[in-house]
């Protein structure tokens, strides 16, 4: 699977110095406007009793409170700043169902199979290697089960495609690649599509739903 950007501007280490600057603020900055894709992710999810569902880049946590109680929900995530206030909502609002791991979504510690839905919220372009997550995140995926990945996509044209051509060079600084070809990303995980819905401001976003054969 080929990166579907131009380039691998982000490591590890650009993404964990990333968001150590971005937690502090990350809940006012992107909180209120990425949470229409987080609510219809979990919506369209709709996990049910029993299931086992993983997130991956779980971030400071703001979707946990939309899981219903009755599924086991894993989050992890790189960063251990993210990852400190995540479970400080996991403490504050009694999320037993939820248990957070600071792991690399390119090398996840689970068996093959483990879970019944996989999520990937505003993740897929921050990640330094995509087709590692999603080779993973299908790996861990039982058969059947569905992936969500929720992602800004690029612009094929206009305004929004020079500002993303004008903000790649800084990719390393921002801690997003802004690049990012929706057909490119879906023919590269060979996963038949669900579903694919624009999401938040302006449609700007995608809700993309892949099922593992
Ligand atoms: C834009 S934030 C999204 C957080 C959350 N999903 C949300 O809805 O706000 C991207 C998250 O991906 C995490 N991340 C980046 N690369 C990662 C990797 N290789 N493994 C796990 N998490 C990673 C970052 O630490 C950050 O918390």
């Amino acid at each position: 699977m080929s990166r579907p950007t131009s380039g691998a501007l982000l490591s590890h280490e650009a993404v964990l110095a990333a968001y150590r600057r971005y937690a502090p603020g990350y809940d006012t900055l992107f909180g209120p406007v990425l949470e229409p894709g987080r609510r219809r992710t979990v919506a369209q999810m709709a996990p049910r009793a029993g299931e086992a569902v993983l997130e991956i880049g779980v971030g400071t946590g703001l979707s946990l409170r939309h899981y219903p109680r009755h599924t086991a929900v894993t989050g992890i995530d790189l960063s251990p700043h993210m990852l400190a206030r995540a479970a400080r909502k996991v403490q504050r609002h009694g999320l037993s169902h939820v248990a957070l791991h600071r792991m690399d979504a390119q090398r996840l510690g689970f068996a093959d199979g483990s879970f019944d839905k996989v999520a990937a919220m505003y993740v897929a372009s921050v990640v330094p290697d995509p087709a590692a997550m999603m080779a993973e995140a299908v790996r861990v995926c039982r058969s059947g089960g569905e992936i969500y990945v929720l992602n800004h996509f690029s612009t094929p044209v206009g305004l929004a495609r020079r500002i993303e051509e004008g903000l790649a060079p800084f990719a390393r600084a921002i801690g997003f690649d802004p690049r990012f070809d929706l057909d490119s990303f879906i023919a590269a995980t060979g996963l038949p599509v669900v579903s694919v819905a624009p999401v938040n401001l302006f449609g700007y976003w995608k809700l993309l739903c892949l099922r593992k054969p």
